[in-house]
């Protein structure tokens, strides 16, 4: 297939593409490199062999996302581009909504204009806000958000859907990942941390480098086996496979379908930086402090729905993801 990948030199979408192309599909990528450096186009050739068509290019500028694709015949879309800081999207709510719902609707524009169908959305476990129940099935409540970056990822799965109920011949999948870590084994691609991180794992590879002289634990008083938050922590390489397999649920025609990308485990904070320590052989100083503002207790997924319709299941493990993330991570600082 030819597909159009959006953000494609972010972090999850450079995975995504590896598996992309190892599965030989074409690659179109488009990125303003807002949160994302072009030399990870190299660093994807360097795994793969192949090359992407790359455009430097903002989804809002809508001519000039026209003028590009439209010597393209795009088979389907994956859409990562958007803003993604929760804590800076309560600061800058309007930038939030205007980069990730207006680059939305310009690209659904395009995509109309060009005669693309099929969408495939990077949504988040954050569209659940408090979760009605654990382990999350797709058929939970969307729920409050707790900061507009949320309230964009809510937002825009409406205006997918909406669309798609005006145009049925479109297939629009909406893939919900709970919280992706880890690295591309090879070293060469990951996330590359900006400014002081809000996500767990980039802080604990700052410490474990000496970048910060401790981790902060917020709250180990809520309700789960051992106090600190839990999560559905998932490989960055398992997500990307994710997408690959959701192309099958647009090539049956699937009309909307959402589905959870998640292990259907839950760690706590403390048994991640046990495994970090033990898999890494590295001591991660940390203090427990006060519950961070609008954390939930516990998130994990029910992933069975992906594996019925479409086949996929996690591979790695939280060992993996603290081995390929600290490989990873220790070369940038
Ligand atoms: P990322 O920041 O590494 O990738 C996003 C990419 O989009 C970046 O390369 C950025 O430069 C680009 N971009 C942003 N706005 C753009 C615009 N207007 N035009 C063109 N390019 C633009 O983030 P990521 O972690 O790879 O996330 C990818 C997608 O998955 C995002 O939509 C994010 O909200 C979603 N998501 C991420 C997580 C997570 O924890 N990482 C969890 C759930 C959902
Ligand atoms: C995980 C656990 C914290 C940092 C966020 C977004 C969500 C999604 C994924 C995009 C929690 C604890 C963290 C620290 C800590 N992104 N923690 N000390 O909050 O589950 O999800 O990223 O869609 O929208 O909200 O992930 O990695 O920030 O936190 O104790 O310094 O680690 O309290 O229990 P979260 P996280």
């Amino acid at each position: 297939m030819n597909i159009l990948v959006t953000g494609a030199t972010g972090f999850i979408a450079s995975h995504t593409i590896v598996e992309l192309q190892n599965e030989n599909h074409t690659i179109i990528g488009i990125d303003n490199l807002c949160n994302s450096s072009a030399d990870t186009l190299d660093n994807i050739k360097k795994i793969t062999g192949k090359d992407i068509d790359f455009y430097e290019c903002d989804i809002r500028d809508t001519d000039k996302l026209k003028d590009v694709l439209s010597k393209y015949k795009i088979d389907c879309c994956i859409h990562f581009a958007g803003l993604k800081a929760v804590g800076e999207s309560v600061a800058k709510p309007v930038e939030y909504y205007d980069n990730n719902i207006a680059g939305t609707l310009s690209l659904l524009k395009v995509l109309k204009e060009i005669d693309c169908k099929n969408i495939i959305f990077s949504s988040s476990a954050t569209i659940y806000g408090t979760p009605a129940f654990v382990p999350i099935t797709e058929e939970c409540p969307k729920g409050i958000c707790t900061n507009p970056y949320g309230w964009t990822k809510h937002m825009i799965e409406q205006i997918l859907i909406d669309t798609q109920n005006a145009n049925k011949d479109m297939n629009v999948v909406i893939l919900r990942y709970f919280n992706p870590i880890g690295a591309h084994p090879s070293g060469l691609i990951g996330e590359k941390p900006n400014g002081i991180p809000n996500n767990l794992m980039p802080y604990i590879t700052q410490v474990a480098c000496g970048i910060r002289e401790k981790l902060f634990v917020y709250g180990n008083d809520y309700d789960t086996p051992d106090g600190t938050g839990v999560r559905d922590y998932i490989h960055v390489v398992d997500l990307a496979r994710g997408h690959v397999k959701a192309l099958a649920a647009i090539e049956k025609n699937c009309g909307v379908d959402i589905f959870n990308l998640g292990t259907g485990h839950g760690y706590s904070v403390l048994d991640v930086i046990n495994t970090f320590e033990k898999v890494n052989n590295i001591k991660i100083p940390y203090e427990i402090v006060a519950r961070r503002p609008g954390d939930i207790a516990s998130c994990y997924a029910d992933p069975e729905k992906a594996k019925r319709v479409f086949g996929w299941v996690a591979q790695y493990s939280l060992s993996d993801m603290c081995r390929d993330s600290w490989n990873y991570q220790h070369r940038l600082f």
